[in-house]
């Protein structure tokens, strides 16, 4: 099982693409199964339910994820925040996932995610205060960081792909 976490605008959902063509595995974002399990948007879900229900709904289907078959899966930025995301993910590094943060700067983040009107945190006030305190949650989380600034998502595919080869995992 391969993790990606990091901010939005890390790559998460693209670089898990390309990684799982490489990889030959499924690819699952927990953003779209939360959409195709609930029938809303996640930006609806927000906006209607809170930020609460929603974090409550993305651990769900996270911990769903984790105990399916072995995939490549993105998860939402917010998620790793989540004290049973935190176990969940600990728990599967130790049974030989690798997390993998997808180290993005500020800058860059928002150059990538600008006026995305589906990310509903973009109009939140203090999100560079968010995104620094996210920085050790998913350092904390993570058994691999790969910094993706600047690169191309072929490039970062690869380096995941060159450390799973050198630390062979199930
Ligand atoms: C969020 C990130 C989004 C999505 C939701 C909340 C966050 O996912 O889960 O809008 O809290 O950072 P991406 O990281 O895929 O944009």
């Amino acid at each position: 099982m391969i993790v990606l976490v990091g901010f939005m605008g890390a790559g998460k959902t693209t670089i898990g693409r390309v990684l799982a063509g490489q990889l030959g595995l499924p690819f699952a974002d927990s953003d779209l199964v939360i959409e195709q399990r609930t029938g809303r948007q996640v930006r609806h879900i927000f906006a209607e339910d809170g930020e609460p229900a929603f974090r409550a709904l993305e651990h769900e289907v996270i911990a769903d994820l984790l105990d399916g078959p072995d995939a490549v899966l993105a998860l939402g930025g917010g998620a790793p925040e989540h004290p049973g995301v935190q176990t969940a993910l600990k728990a599967a590094v130790a049974k030989q996932a690798e997390v993998v943060y997808l180290q993005v700067g500020y800058q860059q983040a928002m150059q990538r995610v600008a006026g995305d009107e589906y990310r509903p945190l973009l109009a939140r006030p203090g999100l560079d205060d968010l995104y620094q305190h996210r920085l050790d949650v998913y350092g904390s989380v993570a058994s691999l960081t790969i910094a993706t600034d600047g690169r191309r998502p072929e490039a970062i595919s690869q380096d995941v792909i060159e450390h799973l080869l050198q630390a062979p995992s199930g």
